[in-house]
């Protein structure tokens, strides 16, 4: 199959209750495991892909390998750029063959984010490639802010409703008191926050990014509340670099890439069939 479309997918999600993962590839190992998963869940997928992970695989080789898993797949696959940084880089990543596209212009005013997304809307959308815009401070490395500060980053109703109606974008990504890597202490979701977005924007599908290490409740309410798509990365490094550790520890001679990158990629594997089932997902395809 080719590439499939963002926003039917993420339609589909949200008119019948269940979110679509976006699994970020960051080799081939995470790419075949993703889709292998995808498969066997009968589950529609979005393959995910940040500026960090194209410069560490090469643009080409990042959609060569994503188009060759659509191909063969039998469920329907979308190749994402995750946090697109500017206008040219989404110039550079919708030339090379990416099919869908976020661009995060959330650091800026309310108003340069607007008219830089918008900027992206307007080049994607005649091409038939649909857009992600986000708004608010997703945590990160500011993830044990005090409730105030982290308050001051969630995104706001109003101006989430502008973003979307003003650029035009096809999903939005409102920070939620969500946070990308490893969680210090409980993640603590602004439900009430998402909540109010949703009742301005009830046909706006809304992105969770940060998904892993977020309790399943958690990701349950979120989905009941709008979000159709939800992000993971870090659990999917951690399943694989735990895996390796534990061969390695037990087997020092080791050399054999395969011997390691093959029960790596095989618990990558099992984290997404874990989250697909999760999300709903599993048997829509
Ligand atoms: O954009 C990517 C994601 O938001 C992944 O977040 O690494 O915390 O799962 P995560
Ligand atoms: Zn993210």
């Amino acid at each position: 199959m080719a590439f499939a479309s963002f926003k039917e997918v993420l339609l589909d999600g949200l008119k019948n209750g269940y979110a679509v993962g976006q699994f970020n590839m960051n080799n081939l190992e995470f790419t075949q495991a993703i889709v292998e998963a995808a498969n066997e869940e009968k589950s529609p997928v979005i393959l995910g892909c940040s500026e960090g992970a194209i410069k560490y695989m090469g643009i080409d080789y990042t959609v060569a390998m994503a188009r060759v898993a659509a191909e063969t797949a039998k469920v329907p696959v979308i190749l994402h750029l995750d946090h697109g940084p500017s206008f040219e880089y989404v110039v550079k990543c919708v030339r090379a063959g990416f099919s869908s596209i976020m661009i995060d212009a959330s650091h800026y005013a309310l108003e340069q984010n607007i008219e830089l997304t918008k900027r992206v809307v307007d080049l994607c959308h005649p091409l038939g490639i649909e857009v992600e815009g986000e708004l608010g401070r997703i945590g990160g490395t500011e993830d044990d802010l005090t409730v105030d500060e982290r308050d001051a980053t969630l995104a706001l109703p109003e101006e989430a409703k502008r973003l979307v109606e003003e650029s035009g974008i096809d999903a939005l990504a409102p920070a939620i008191g969500s946070a990308h890597g490893v969680y210090v202490g409980k993640p603590e979701l602004a439900f009430g926050r998402l909540q109010e977005i949703r009742d301005l924007l009830p046909n706006t599908p809304m992105v969770l990014h940060g998904g892993s290490g977020i309790p399943d409740e958690d990701i349950r309410k979120a989905i009941s509340l709008g979000v159709s798509k939800i992000n993971v990365n870090t659990e999917n490094q951690i399943a694989l670099t735990n895996t390796i550790r534990e061969i390695f520890a037990k087997d020092a001679k080791v050399y054999d890439p395969r011997k390691y990158l093959g029960p790596g990629k095989a618990a990558i594997k099992e984290v997404v069939k874990e989250k697909m089932r999760l999300f709903g997902s599993s048997g829509r395809a």
